[in-house]
């Protein structure tokens, strides 16, 4: 089974491919769909349409792991403030196997504190 580790809370999960019950939040099986169904606090403004970029994350391990960014993720995520080469929208990368992921604390800091909108 795939694990998927959410920094800095260092909180890992497990799910099983085809198992989880989709919420209707980005691709199925991405980060946010795992982390909305095992109790993980990922940003999801959008609700996973690929229209904001709260959902960003840094991948740590496991690039590999995951499903190739599209276009339509490289243009938003390049809105991203705080970009780095690693970075990813959740709602949008699919996990395939081991991966490790920071979510930015700024950029939730950034929400809750009322900051300006990035949809
Ligand atoms: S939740 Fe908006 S782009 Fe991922």
């Amino acid at each position: 089974m795939p694990k998927v580790t959410f920094m800095p809370e260092n909180k890992t999960v497990e799910f099983e491919f085809g198992k989880l019950r989709y919420r209707d939040h980005g691709k199925r099986e991405s980060l946010l769909d795992i982390a909305l169904n095992l109790g993980v606090d990922l940003e999801h403004a959008c609700g996973g349409s690929c229209a904001c970029t709260t959902c960003h994350v840094i991948v740590l391990e496991g690039e590999k792991n995951m499903s190739e960014a599209e276009d339509d993720e490289l243009d938003r995520l390049d809105m991203a403030p705080g970009l780095t080469l690693r970075s990813r929208l959740g709602c949008q990368a699919v996990v395939k196997g081991d991966v490790k992921v920071e979510i930015p604390a700024w950029n939730k800091n950034y929400i809750k504190e009322g900051g300006k909108s990035t949809l």
